[in-house]
């Protein structure tokens, strides 16, 4: 039931270790069974005396709730061998003509995923269903690969390394009083913050980094934010089940 569906975009992203003969899933498939297979009630024991039923009312505290979520949520984004994350190869065009292959690619830090705001919710009886807003964020995701450019004649290859900082995803839930559930109603992420390149292990022209730079920044960018989008509103959709059936088990 819930209002945004899993994403499940083709995202250039490669789930490399092919467990047995069992189809291979995809990394935001593998974070939701992770979550529901390692956040049970025992978890959620603590946030019991935060959610308070008054007369056809509820109250909670989300600041305790999504605390906890998201520190489960981060050693479980650890525990399953996501941070750092295998990034697909990409093969990029230089104009007029040439091209970046890109491999051995890693993004790093997608288990910092924090809180950066306040979130309580009071709901009255009166209120059939109460909106709040998660403010998410992740300071600073990092990524590597190895590039191999050829270029005109030229052919050099070396490490290149970014960075994407202060990376703002707004989500508001909706709370039914009816039916004491919760749902993720809207999800955006905010227009990112700065996105830097260096190039390591070679001396590179200026003309020659920027077209670099300027090519890689278009077709990586997406990707990331992308994966960042997709494991949030996975972590989201699958966090948000949890709870409904905990609160329901009360
Ligand atoms: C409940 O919320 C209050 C206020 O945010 C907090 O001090 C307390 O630690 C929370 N947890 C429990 C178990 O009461
Ligand atoms: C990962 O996050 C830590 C802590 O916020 C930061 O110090 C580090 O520079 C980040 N790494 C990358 C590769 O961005
Ligand atoms: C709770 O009620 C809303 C409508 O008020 C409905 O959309 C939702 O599906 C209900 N959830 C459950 C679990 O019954």
């Amino acid at each position: 039931m819930l209002l945004i569906p899993v994403l499940l975009v083709t995202f250039s992203l490669c789930y490399g270790n092919s467990l047995n003969s069992e189809p291979l899933q995809s990394p935001d498939q593998v974070l939701a069974s992770n979550i529901k297979q390692w956040i049970g009630p025992n978890e959620l024991e603590i946030i019991k005396p935060n959610i308070t039923s008054q007369k056809g009312g509820i109250e909670i505290r989300i600041n305790v709730i999504v605390d906890l979520v998201l520190g489960l949520l981060q050693k479980i984004i650890v525990k399953s061998g996501f941070d750092p994350l295998k990034l697909e190869d990409e093969v990029i065009k230089l104009q007029p003509t040439g091209t970046v292959t890109l491999t051995d690619g890693w993004l790093y830090n997608i288990s910092t995923i924090n809180r950066y705001d306040d979130v309580v919710i009071r709901v009255s009886a009166a209120e059939k269903k109460v909106s709040l807003s998660l403010p998410i964020s992740f300071d600073s995701i990092g990524f590597t690969y190895i590039y191999d450019t050829k270029y005109l004649l030229l052919n050099i290859k070396g490490g290149v390394e970014g960075k994407i900082s202060d990376i703002r995803i707004d989500m508001v839930f909706s709370f039914d009083t009816c039916n004491s559930t919760f749902a993720v109603d809207k999800f955006s992420l905010q227009d990112t913050g700065d996105f830097t390149i260096e190039f390591t292990g070679n001396e590179l022209t200026d003309w020659l980094v920027n077209a670099m730079s300027n090519a890689i920044a278009a077709v990586v960018q997406p990707i990331i934010i992308n994966v960042i989008e997709t494991f949030v509103k996975t972590a989201a959709d699958s966090i948000v089940e949890i709870i409904n059936n905990f609160i329901h088990s009360i």
